[in-house]
């Protein structure tokens, strides 16, 4: 796919991998529209993302249908289109087992990581397959879910699940039914990735507040750093300019599904997994420290 010239559009661009897509696809020659919740967020990156380029910025809810709408609008009155659309908003809910999960975790998660993704097409793909122009849809998703769960994460794995089989159906559609458009699955990976993902509950809204306290304290980047420090060992952290940039590649290549560092390592963990199913057992899970 051609890049250069071209419109992007990233929700939950004003922050951590979202940032870093921004500027990717500004180094490209695009002119991207920053959609994020936090208007404070919106505004810093408009600010500090304009240096590279032609950037909107519009303060979005993904889990609103009517906000989702709004921004294609306001997309299409300033650019008259959109090439690229990056369903990458994402939040996180406490560790918990299932049955200590909240029903306002479940709202909160699955209507920020699926529905979000959801509102995303059904209010951009239409418009992009009318304008006749080749175009493309990347969901932000995460191995968490997307090839094996963390089982202490079972809220944003299987909100990260979903994702994942959704756009293996979109993309096979849009072929199928013979449009310009594809679709592709961005599994953020590399290392550690130092992003407001560990803090996750500044943007969960009052009205879907956990009902009780939650079983684990959250893990933050500045703990998993104190840890690190005290263990005297370094933490693996992935720069998030070169793992947009894999994206930014995956884009080149019409064939691409799967944007990824690390690629390989996906093939153990299915077999492991297919073999357990295969003989009707339950898959072995490797204890790590974030569940
Ligand atoms: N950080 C990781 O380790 C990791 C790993 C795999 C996948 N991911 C995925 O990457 C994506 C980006 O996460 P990140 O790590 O950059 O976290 P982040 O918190 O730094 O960025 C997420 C952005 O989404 C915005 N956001 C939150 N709720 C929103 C809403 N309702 N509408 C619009 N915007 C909203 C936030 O304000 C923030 O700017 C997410 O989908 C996440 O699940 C992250």
């Amino acid at each position: 796919m051609q890049l250069s010239g071209r419109v992007a559009v990233v929700t939950g661009g004003a922050g951590g991998i979202g940032a870093a897509l921004c500027r990717a696809f500004l180094d490209e020659g695009m002119r991207v529209v920053v959609a994020d919740v936090v208007p404070e967020r919106v505004d810093a990156a408009v600010a500090e993302l304009s240096a590279r380029g032609e950037v909107l910025g519009v303060v979005t809810d993904v889990s609103s249908p009517e906000s989702v709408e709004a921004l294609a609008e306001r997309t299409w009155d300033r650019f008259g289109a959109c090439h690229l659309l990056c369903n990458n908003a994402g939040v996180g809910a406490p560790s918990a087992n299932v049955w200590e999960t909240t029903v306002n975790d479940w709202r909160w998660v699955h209507g920020v990581n699926v529905m979000g993704v959801v509102h995303g097409i059904l209010a951009f793909v239409p418009r992009m397959i009318a304008s006749g122009e080749p175009g493309h849809v990347v969901n932000t998703s995460s191995g968490d879910g997307g090839i094996e769960p963390l089982p202490a994460a079972s809220v944003y794995a299987s909100s990260k699940a979903a994702v994942s089989i959704l756009t293996e159906c979109l993309a096979q559609q849009l072929r199928s039914e013979g449009t310009k458009l594809r679709a592709s699955i961005f599994y953020p990976s590399g290392g550690l990735l130092r992003t407001g993902l560990w803090e996750s509950d500044r943007t969960r809204p009052a009205q879907l507040a956990r009902e009780k306290p939650r079983p684990t304290e959250p893990m933050t980047v500045a703990k998993l750093e104190a840890m690190a420090a005290k263990g005297g060992f370094d933490l693996p952290w992935q720069d998030l300019d070169e793992l947009a940039r894999v994206v930014v590649e995956g884009l080149r290549d019409d064939e691409e599904f799967l944007h990824m560092i690390d690629r390989e390592t996906i093939g153990p963990k299915l077999r492991r997994r297919a073999e357990a199913f295969e003989q009707g057992r339950l898959p072995e899970h490797e204890a790590t420290p974030l569940g």
